[in-house]
């Protein structure tokens, strides 16, 4: 099938170079035109295993194209995907829609003939009536149908999100949208994923913002879990183990850290709740899950700093990793950046290193060193703390790290060490939610009767 999509940030280039691997035609259109000869050079403008050899590839087969001409791209299309921003309204947290409402708009009037506008971007509910109001408009007469396809892939993970995802929401209000739907995905049966849910277009929409609530929340949770663990003398890993063997629960997003981040979950939230806010329908549990988040990240900066002593002025604190989390270069939203301003206030000078995110760094930070690897920053720190568990901070040569600081403390805010290892390493230990007396042998606990 020939396909067109609107927009090369992750969403739109990660569908488009799987639906080109699936075998439909695929052309991707940007106004970004540096972007587009860039990606037309095989240069991508993100940060995304696997991504540029599957661009490389379907390029090469002649499945997939990239142009800043969307007249052309939409030509003899089945369906165009719209995959633009939907960034946070400044002042306001709504969703900001005029990019999808542009997009629209330049799609219908450029069609040929019947196609489906699929929304990928992440839209409020009620979104897809308006697409379908404004083409409605534009082109009455062109067959031109509107459906809603929420995208599910995590940065890091995206190719094989995209390839076996546990399941593809498509919201459409006629038989003939579903088929043209049903056909793209069609080979995703091949790679024995499971099902294709058709929903109406409104369902679909609050799908995604009711999963991304849904996970973030399931993260706030266990972050506050963790904080209690700290108090009472348990351990948070061990808690995660044993809820999350209840399938009823599962074993995902119960991994305790220094918050959420990203482009996602802290945008998405904030966008729901203002949906809840028009329509009068309170939603007490993500309105907790995003202000206990909030509150996480200050919170990160002053364990740090309590780690070291309760003072950090004029002290160097290492920091290792920097992006909202491993695998992506994406700095949006990221815990680093309240950590990182929390120590600076504090009057500690902050160095770091992180293996794809230093570039977006350089441009958001001040007054941060980037060191080229994770012993130039330990080198005569007084601290170094984990911030983003990626796989090259998990085999550190931890003794090595020990003799290199100027004060052996490690702050693992993602639990990658076992403290024992730390401990036994020369280091001291603060990883999070451990508060068990026996792993972390260091550790006072609180006088029961004080
Ligand atoms: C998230 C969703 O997981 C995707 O399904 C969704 O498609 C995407 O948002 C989106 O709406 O586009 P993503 O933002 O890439 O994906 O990252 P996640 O892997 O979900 O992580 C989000 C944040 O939660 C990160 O800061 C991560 O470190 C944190 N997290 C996640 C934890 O602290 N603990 C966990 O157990 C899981």
């Amino acid at each position: 099938m020939r396909i067109a999509i609107i927009g090369t940030g992750y969403v739109g280039l990660v569908s488009g170079a799987c639906f080109s691997d699936f075998g439909h035609e695929v052309t991707c259109v940007d106004k970004d035109v540096s972007k587009i000869a860039a990606l037309r050079h095989g240069i991508m403008p993100i940060y995304e295993p696997g991504l540029d050899m599957l661009v490389e590839t379907n390029v090469r087969a002649g499945r997939l194209s990239f142009t800043d001409d969307l007249a052309t791209a939409v030509k003899n299309v089945s369906a165009v995907f719209i995959a633009v921003g939907t960034p946070s309204r400044r002042g306001d947290g709504h969703a900001d829609l005029s990019y999808v409402f542009a997009a629209a708009r330049e799609v219908a009037a450029a069609l040929d003939g019947p196609a489906v506008i699929v929304n990928k971007s992440t839209v409020p509910v009620g979104t897809g009536d308006e697409v379908e109001r404004i083409v409605s408009e534009i082109a009455p007469d062109k067959g031109i149908t509107v459906a809603s396809n929420p995208e599910f892939l995590r940065e890091g993970a995206a190719l094989s999100d995209f390839k076996r995802p546990d399941r593809v929401i498509v919201g459409a209000e006629d038989e003939p949208t579903r088929s043209v739907l049903a056909a793209i995905y069609r080979p995703l049966s091949l790679n024995q994923s499971s099902a294709l849910v058709f929903t109406s277009r409104r369902t679909a929409e609050l799908i995604k913002y009711a999963a991304n609530a849904f996970l973030a929340t399931k993260v706030a949770f266990i972050n506050e879990i963790a904080d209690l663990c700290e108090v009472v003398g348990a351990d948070v890993q061990g808690v995660s183990r044993g809820i999350g063997m209840d399938n009823r629960i599962g074993r995902k997003f119960l991994h305790a850290g220094p918050g959420f981040g990203g482009s996602c979950f802290p945008k998405d939230t904030l966008a729901l709740l203002k949906t809840a806010d028009d329509n009068d329908s309170p939603l007490r549990i993500v309105e907790a899950t995003v202000a206990a988040n909030e509150s996480r990240k200050r919170a990160m900066g002053r364990k740090i700093i309590r780690a070291m002593g309760g003072r950090v002025r004029g002290k160097t604190v290492g920091l290792l990793g920097l992006t909202f989390k491993p695998d992506t270069d994406d700095m949006r939203d990221s815990p680093a950046i309240p950590i990182i301003r929390a120590l600076q206030d504090a009057g500690a000078i902050v160095r770091a290193h992180d293996p794809e995110g230093m570039e977006q760094a350089k441009t958001m930070l001040s007054d941060v060193d980037f060191a080229a690897d994770p012993y130039a920053v330990a080198d005569g720190a007084d601290a170094l703390v984990i911030v983003t568990e990626w796989d090259a901070f998990r085999a550190l040569d931890l003794k090595r790290i020990a003799a290199l600081l100027a004060t052996p403390t490690l702050v693992d805010l993602r639990n990658v060490y076992p403290a024992r290892e730390a401990v036994a390493a020369g280091l001291e230990y603060v990883g999070v939610g451990i508060g068990d007396f026996e792993s972390r042998p260091f550790v006072k606990m609180a006088d029961p009767v004080a």
